[in-house]
């Protein structure tokens, strides 16, 4: 079994890269940016500010997330209910960017991620899994790209969605979000010594999975083969 961690910031293209990893692999892929949106989602229908530590934290005990693998797809569920696509709105990016600057949440959040890798070799992606989750990991890969690159890329997706965004403020939600999740003093988002940094701006999707499973080929060598 091994780990393979994808960190980043928003919209380095992540999620569509391990997916396409996984898939390759046949091994699951795990998206703890997920997890992180359900908490804030949560926060946003009980009304509370997500800048507020104590409020938020008194909120934990009532949420309970389940994670479950349905053809393949990742599901997510907040007490019987799947969110799965209502996590993903621009508001709630920004509410779970805030929210997980709290050490509660990343408290709270923490054994779901570990217990995923228990049983079964995972591609997991998200802020910390290289520093903090798995500083074990085999493979561990910091995927980055310009802040204009990664705003034209969010912006494509929620307009597939069918959101209505302007451009700019996604680009300005995205310079927030980076200075949100790089300055927190909990497990902020940076490389591990270890990891392999890859700039993918002006990448294709395409280019950017040959590229990840380049580096994965060379860490791992034969052993998945
Ligand atoms: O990857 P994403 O955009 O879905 O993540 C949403 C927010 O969750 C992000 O701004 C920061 C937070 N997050 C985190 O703090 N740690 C993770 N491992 C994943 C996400």
């Amino acid at each position: 079994m091994y780990k393979i961690a994808i960190d980043g910031p928003g919209g380095a293209g992540k999620s569509t890269v391990a997916k396409a990893v996984a898939e390759k692999l046949g091994i699951t892929y795990v998206d703890t940016g997920a997890l992180y949106r359900t908490v804030g989602l949560y926060v946003k229908q009980r009304g509370v500010n997500p800048k507020d530590a104590a409020a938020v934290e008194d909120l934990l005990p009532d949420i309970k997330i389940r994670l479950a693998y349905e053809n393949g797809v990742q599901n997510l569920y907040l007490n019987g209910q799947n969110v799965s696509d209502s996590i993903r709105t621009q508001e709630i990016s920004m509410y779970a960017s805030l929210v997980s600057a709290h050490p509660a949440v990343r408290a709270f959040l923490l054994d779901a991620q570990r217990d995923i890798a228990k049983t079964q070799s995972i591609v997991m992606d998200g802020r910390d899994i290289g520093t903090v989750i798995f500083p074990d990991a085999e493979v561990k890969i910091f995927l980055t790209a310009s802040a204009e690159n990664r705003a034209k890329r969010r912006y494509d997706e929620l307009i597939a969605r069918g959101e209505k965004v302007d451009y700019e403020q996604v680009l300005s939600d995205i310079k927030t979000r980076d200075h949100n999740d790089s300055t927190r003093s909990v497990a902020p988002l940076r490389p591990a010594e270890d990891a392999v940094l890859l700039d993918n701006t002006g990448y294709t999707p395409d280019q950017s999975v040959a590229a990840v499973l380049e580096i994965i080929r060379r860490k791992l060598g034969d052993r998945n083969e």
